[in-house]
């Protein structure tokens, strides 16, 4: 490597892009100006999306930077975040709006208003005061998505409880390191939970979490599958109690006490990929704020008019910002749904979309990936016209499955927000806006008014446009992260401290700028691959390879070798009409990446595999394919979604599909 070489080669170029119709950009919360007003006055124009929530009482100050990176956001001022996402509706005549059609697996449904949230909030308020639940006290809850789910978490919002959410899927032993690490006094969970048209147990496997957990004093239990599941629900007498029985004779009566700006508001645990995971502490204005700016501009969300539907999991940071926070914070209608997006068929999200008329459509690459791979005509059955906007989280989305996206689900009209965060980033940070920008395919774009973003070497310099290297965050913004629960100097280490000098948050993530000064997103630093000197993201040859019209998804690897240092190895999925690749298959994809980005980029060896590891977040775990693709044991599997993959992955290895 030469010593000019950038700290990420930009290989890729995409060219096309979508502008919005007079119409939607007339129409649009946000206007071009936004940027400018907020880099005139940054400090203002925050103050200026806090004054939409109410306060009880009002900061005095808007942003204290002086004990970097320990920020405070509103300084002085006061609110109950409960309050902001339900009785203030309520209070301004909108009681009657419903707030969540829910709907569960096995097709049954609860529409709930406002009026009617307000008063399972109360209650289930009412009901952990009972149990001696104080401000400051940890709960944690691990649900599925039930309306209980939300309502626990902002009941404990609204008596100035932490709530740490735990995925349904994790097991008894991520439960329990996540309940001791908080300390957490209460658990929140169901009976059972259907998953694939099944009744499977939950709280069996929270009592084996529990066995000798010293904080936990009671266990509340959501009655979901009943008599569905086998057996009876295990119980610990004087300990458990059904959320039935404790919450629905409460008082629908419960005053909310207004919290300091920042109040802790609740835990929510990052593994990523690997080590212990990390308590990420969020607080209460500023995240308040900004989740419900950017639901407000980036979906273009109207009030009583949308329905509004985001398909993440309430156990992420997509279901805690995007499906309550910023959403009722702004007076959404929404579709909550309990289960897969194929059971029992896989025109499920289409129905819902059909039956409810949802116009916002927030979900993952990975599933806009299966759904190509599932084909277009499933979707084609269903009339989706009430589609306006449609978002993208997660991981960085190719440009085909962008344009699948717009095209297939969005009649090539809706315009496609790739909105980029993270967990410790509380709130979308980087997106289109849809009504200004015209948006190309992969590419995230631009920060947000009043966010600031730059792309750096390795000294933290702004590489200039064309150039690629390490996506920062220069600036803080209302809704970061306020540390690691317990450990300060983690905090410190894991996000300040590789550009310390500059004080730049630093995110893990590859990106660079194109020609016009747009980011685009590389994947994280960790998976670059280093051919021959060029420092190669995967996502860049991941794109190339679903551009190919066979290819459904594709995972890129390097693996070491001995003439280039590492060699690009890849995984990919063929497309439901795709027949399966033989030799010459597997050499057109080569040859197609070598056209497209260039032949430096052509893959070693490709091979064609029915699934792809992959966090239950839905995240690829290369780390994994790094082990199949360097013949080594496979290594810990525990965090992906479904560990008989990496059998399947071998196996099919085995019998001679690489090239
Ligand atoms: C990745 C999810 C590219 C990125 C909200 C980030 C993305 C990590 C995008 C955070 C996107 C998320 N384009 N990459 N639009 N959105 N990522 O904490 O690597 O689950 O650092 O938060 O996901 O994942 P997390």
């Amino acid at each position: 490597m030469t010593e000019q070489s950038p700290a990420l080669d930009n290989l890729l170029t995409e060219s096309r892009t979508f502008p919005p119709s007079d119409e939607f950009a007339g129409q649009a919360n946000a206007k071009a100006d936004m940027y400018a007003t907020a880099d005139a006055d940054r400090e203002q124009f925050w103050a200026g999306q806090a004054e939409r929530l109410s306060w009880d009482t009002k900061w005095s100050q808007v942003l204290d930077w002086t004990n970097a990176p320990f920020a405070k956001w509103f300084v002085g001022g006061k609110l109950n975040v409960a309050y902001n996402c339900v009785d203030r509706h309520v209070e301004s005549g909108h009681g009657d709006q419903v707030a969540i059609h829910w709907v569960g697996e096995p097709g049954d449904t609860r529409d709930i208003t406002y009026a009617q949230l307000k008063d399972e909030v109360s209650k289930a308020a009412n009901a952990l005061s009972s149990l001696g639940v104080v401000a400051g006290d940890v709960v944690a809850i691990q649900l599925q998505m039930v309306p209980e789910a939300i309502f626990a978490m902002l009941a404990c919002a609204r008596i100035g409880a932490l709530h740490s959410v735990v995925f349904g899927g994790f097991s008894p032993t991520a439960l329990r390191a996540r309940v001791d690490d908080a300390a957490a006094k209460i658990v929140i969970t169901s009976d059972g939970q259907y998953r694939r048209g099944k009744a499977a147990p939950m709280k069996a496997n929270v009592d084996e979490a529990l066995q000798g957990a010293e904080t936990v004093q009671k266990v509340i239990v959501v009655r979901r599958t009943g008599s569905d599941l086998e057996g009876e629900t295990p119980w610990t007498e004087g300990r458990d109690l059904w959320w039935h029985e404790l919450v629905d004779g409460q008082s629908t009566e419960h005053k909310p006490e207004a919290f300091d700006s920042e109040h802790p508001l609740f835990i929510l645990y990052t593994s990523g990929t690997t080590g212990k995971p990390k308590g990420i502490l969020h607080t209460s204005g500023g995240y308040l704020t900004q989740t419900a700016y950017t639901h407000n501009v980036v979906f273009d969300h109207k009030p009583g008019e949308d329905v509004y539907w985001c398909t993440a999991d309430i156990g992420w940071i997509t279901g805690h910002s995007y499906i309550v926070y910023g959403p009722l914070a702004n007076r959404v209608t929404q579709v909550v749904y309990e289960g897969t997006p194929n059971t029992p068929h896989e025109g499920r999200h289409w129905e819902i979309i059909q039956k409810y008329k949802v116009s916002i459509y927030y979900t993952a690459p990975t599933l806009i990936r299966t759904f190509m791979k599932w084909g277009e005509d499933i979707p084609a059955k269903y009339d989706l016209s009430s589609l306006r906007v449609l978002g993208s989280v997660g991981e960085p989305i190719n440009p085909e499955a962008w344009i699948w996206y717009r095209d297939k689900i969005g009649a090539n009209k809706t315009p496609v927000v790739d909105t980029w965060w993270q967990t410790e980033t509380g709130a979308i940070m980087i997106s289109p806006l849809p009504g200004v920008t015209a948006a190309k395919p992969g590419s995230a774009q631009r920060a947000l008014p009043g966010i600031s973003a730059k792309v750096v070497d390795d000294t933290g310099t702004e590489v200039p446009h064309g150039g690629g290297g390490y996506l920062v965050l220069d600036k803080p913004w209302p809704s970061m992260l306020r540390g690691v629960w317990g450990d300060d100097e983690r905090f410190r280490d894991t996000y300040w401290s590789r550009f310390s000098e500059q004080g730049y948050y630093f995110a893990g993530d590859g990106a660079k700028y194109d020609e016009d000064g747009d980011i685009w997103l590389l994947g994280r630093v960790d998976d670059v691959m280093n051919v021959s000197g060029h420092r190669i993201s995967t996502t860049e040859v991941e794109s190339a390879l679903v551009s190919h019209p066979t290819v459904a998804e594709a995972a890129v690897v390097g693996a070491t070798d001995p003439t280039t240092g590492q060699g690009i190895v890849a995984f990919v999925i063929l497309r439901g009409n795709a027949v399966d690749g033989g030799d010459d298959a597997v050499q057109e994809l080569r040859n197609h990446v070598a056209k497209e980005i260039g032949p430096i980029a052509k893959p070693r060896q490709i091979m064609v595999v029915a699934e792809l590891p992959k966090t239950r977040s839905g995240k690829i775990m290369r780390r994994l394919l790094r082990d199949v693709a360097e013949n080594r044991q496979i290594g810990d599997v525990t965090t992906l979604a479904d560990s008989s993959v990496m059998d399947l992955i071998s196996s099919g290895l085995n019998s001679g599909k690489e090239e």
